[in-house]
């Protein structure tokens, strides 16, 4: 982008950063996000963000969209070198302070197929533990699998390896750090990417693809990444920039009359995404790695921190804009406190002109197993809370009433049960559950039941509500966790331990 075509957002940020973050960014203030310490209480009005600027949507000279490098399996292997460091981005013409896998945001997106083994040596450069979690991919938690129990001191580095079955789901999984307490400050800094996992047989008639990874993210004065305020952690952050594979409001150029299929990743920290497509449109073949019956033309697609769309878009001419709406997911229940940061964004600009294409033959049906049918060999309740004193004064997150012990296992499971769980939210604010390894198929939702097969790993719990999900336990065994994808309740304590034997 020329100097003279910077973006009024980008401008706001950069009057915000800059220059000053080349000599910055990177040093002191990322610290503080790296760190295990838990940043400084900040009144929620105290820190310096830059404001979303209602004008911003108006500039037309936005960036054009660009995609994660992509490092393909090849005979069945994949073998790749990840290095978590402090990074410069430049977004919206500004130069920040980021974290990032191999020097980029997102980090390279690793497509594999079903049967694949993918060797990955994650080299932490960070100045804090981290480490590495698949989320969604159906493999071993275990040993140097997905083990999210695995510590990577700064420094240090460790030898993943994961084995997909012949049957493993294709669609679209992502990684990030997981260790417990930092996990948050980690992935909101920029630690994340893709992971597409293709259909050995994929049948879905489209002219392209598209990997769209959404993720929020905030500036502070420095053109660092802003550390958590106090209520951020009780709520949940959100950035005020949100971010489409590490670009603001990129532009998507297309023909009319074809079908695209984009791949979207709701990588942020806490925010819900409503997503809108308005001119266009959408039909959704499923969340997560499942796939619905029949493609779903739809409106509005929901994606809760962690979930993943497969969208099928047949494009019309015009110009139309990716739009997140606002969301309320609730509040702390606490007089005073701010609600939940529902502010909506605009994401991406699609814009079809030319020749009118063919859009192909229909789009496939599919025929998921339906977990309904199907005899349930157990039933447990599960009660997210939120109340009381936690870890360093602040309100505790829990689930079943305790904090997260590394140490302890909260539920036990013979391998091969299919499970039916009731998962209460006794709380005021949403939380989105999320469990490793095994999918979940969601049956009811505050007493209303779905009509369809609807599998997904990040399900809904509304405040005050409960959902109601069946889980087969089968195929993989290990010890792993099941948590609030909110990764600032996640990390003070809203997360247990399961464990499959
Ligand atoms: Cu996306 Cu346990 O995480
Ligand atoms: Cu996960
Ligand atoms: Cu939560």
């Amino acid at each position: 982008m020329a100097e003279g075509e910077v973006s009024r957002r980008a401008v706001l940020i950069a009057g915000a950063a800059g220059a000053a973050v080349v000599a910055i960014g990177g040093g002191l203030a990322l610290w503080n996000l790296a760190s295990d310490r838990p940043a400084e209480p900040v009144p929620p009005d105290g820190d310096a963000a830059t404001s979303p600027d209602p004008d911003a949507a108006d500039t037309r000279d936005g960036e054009t969209f660009r995609e994660p490098e992509v490092l393909a399996s090849v005979d069945g292997r994949l073998d790749l070198d990840l290095a978590a460091a402090v990074a410069t981005a430049t977004v919206a013409g500004a130069e920040v302070g980021v974290l990032a896998y191999n020097g980029t945001m997102p980090g390279p997106t690793l497509r594999v197929r079903p049967g694949d083994r993918i060797t990955l040596r994650l080299r932490n450069d960070l100045g804090a533990v981290t480490n590495l979690h698949t989320h969604g991919m159906v493999v071993s938690p275990e040993g140097n699998s997905d083990n999210v129990f695995t510590m990577i001191d700064p420094g240090g580095s460790f030898d993943y390896e994961y084995r997909l079955g012949d049957d493993h789901p294709p669609g679209v999984f992502w990684y990030h750090p997981h260790h417990h307490g930092t996990t948050a400050d980690q992935l909101f800094g920029g630690l994340y990417g893709a992971i597409i996992v293709e259909d050995a047989a994929d049948t879905v008639p489209v002219a392209r693809e598209r990997l769209l990874v959404v993720a929020d993210i905030r500036f502070d004065a420095s053109g660092a990444v802003a550390p958590a305020t106090r209520f951020d952690r009780m709520l949940g952050r959100e950035g005020d920039v949100v971010l489409v594979n590490g670009q603001a409001l990129p532009t998507l150029v297309a023909s009319p009359g074809e079908r695209e299929r984009w791949r979207i990743v709701n990588a942020c920290a806490s925010r819900y995404l409503r997503l809108r497509l308005d001119g266009q449109r959408m039909s959704l073949l499923g969340i997560d790695g499942s796939r619905y019956a029949e493609p779903r033309e739809l409106d509005e697609v929901v994606l809760l921190p962690g979930n993943r769309a497969d969208v099928v878009v047949t494009t019309a001419a015009g110009e139309s804009v990716l739009r997140t709406l606002p969301f309320d997911r609730g509040s702390m229940g606490m007089m005073g406190a701010p609600l939940s940061a529902a502010q909506g964004a605009d994401l991406a600009r699609l814009s079809v002109s030319g020749a009118a294409g063919e859009p192909g033959a229909a789009l496939p049906s599919s025929s998921p197993r339906d977990l309904r049918t199907e005899e349930v060999t157990g039933r447990r309740t599960v009660t997210l809370a939120m109340g009381g004193m936690g870890m360093g004064g602040g309100m505790a997150f829990t689930i079943d009433g305790r904090g997260f012990d590394h140490d302890r296992t909260d539920i036990e499971v013979a391998s091969g049960a299919i499970e039916e769980w009731t998962i209460v939210n006794t709380s005021t604010m949403d939380h989105p559950f999320h469990l490793h390894v095994w999918p979940m198929q969601l049956v009811e939702i505050d007493g209303a039941p779905v009509d369809r097969v609807d599998a997904r790993d990040v399900v809904p719990v509304p405040a005050g509500g409960r959902a109601v999900v069946r889980i087969a336990f089968e195929g993989i065994a290990g010890r792993t966790v099941y948590h609030c994808h909110i990764l600032d309740h996640e990390d003070q304590g809203m997360m247990g331990v399961i464990r499959v034997a």
